[in-house]
């Protein structure tokens, strides 16, 4: 019944916002709530794999029973991401990862001085590109979040990276992206379009996106 699909499978799954810290009581993050990362994990697991979920920044707890570990920056979750990367099977990028870091982080609070302020950002590590650069045996699949031309951002994400595939959501559309409990997505890989999702629950999306990722691993065509 593909119920076991994943059997026997090391899935990582990143999710949430990271925190790029400007000084001890400010920092730059998103809007993020872990949701969808949470909803791959534990179907992940209910369809057999030892999963690992490394998150950022959520608007709720880890889900119970779930191997979690918590990250802050781009960086840290880079460190995180590495450590399990060699043995793992398939790993799953839902997280939404600050592109730009403040150039220092103060080591004290910054205070108030002239009416205006600059601060200088530089660019973060791109964990999904060193993966793809990376990658053995590992089945990887990126997220990519946009506003605009979904399609066109989300193939040029797809080769970049070189993941295997890659899942596009519309984020200002309705029921679709940041914090909701449904998304609208649309799973591509080299060749074009995969599957159209309908609007759906996290949870449903992350099983229909785990049966796609669990069929091609085991070398089942789609
Ligand atoms: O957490 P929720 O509230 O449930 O919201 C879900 C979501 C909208 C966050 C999720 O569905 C989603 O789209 N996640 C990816 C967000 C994102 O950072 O997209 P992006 O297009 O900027 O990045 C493309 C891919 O590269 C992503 O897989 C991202 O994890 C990865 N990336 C980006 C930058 C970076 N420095 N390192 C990365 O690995």
């Amino acid at each position: 019944d593909g119920a076991k699909l994943l059997e026997g499978k090391k899935v990582i799954v990143t999710s949430g916002g990271t925190i790029e810290r400007i000084d001890p009581v400010r920092y730059i993050t998103n809007d993020s709530s872990g949701k969808m990362g949470f909803a791959l994990a534990k179907a992940a697991q209910q369809m057999g794999a030892t999963v690992h979920l490394i998150h950022g920044h959520t608007d709720s707890p880890p889900p119970a029973g779930i191997d979690a570990e918590a990250v802050q920056s781009a960086e840290d979750m880079y460190e995180a991401v590495l450590r399990h990367w060699k043995d793992s099977d398939l790993v799953i990028k839902a997280a939404a990862v600050a592109d730009y870091r403040p150039a220092e982080t103060a080591s004290s609070k910054i205070k108030k001085k002239g009416d205006t302020m600059t601060l200088e950002l530089v660019k973060t590590v791109d964990i999904l590109e060193q993966l793809g650069k990376s990658k053995t045996n590992q089945f990887l699949i990126g997220f990519a979040a946009e506003t605009h031309e979904v399609e066109a951002f989300a193939k040029d994400k797809l080769v970049r990276k070189n993941c295997d595939l890659i899942v596009a959501n519309d984020v200002t559309a309705e029921g679709a992206g940041f914090r909701s409990d449904t998304n609208i997505v649309q799973v591509y890989d080299a060749g074009g379009i995969v599957e159209q999702m309908p609007v759906m629950s996290k949870d449903e999306v992350a099983r229909r996106l785990l049966t796609i990722a669990a069929r091609r691993m085991n070398g089942e065509a789609n």
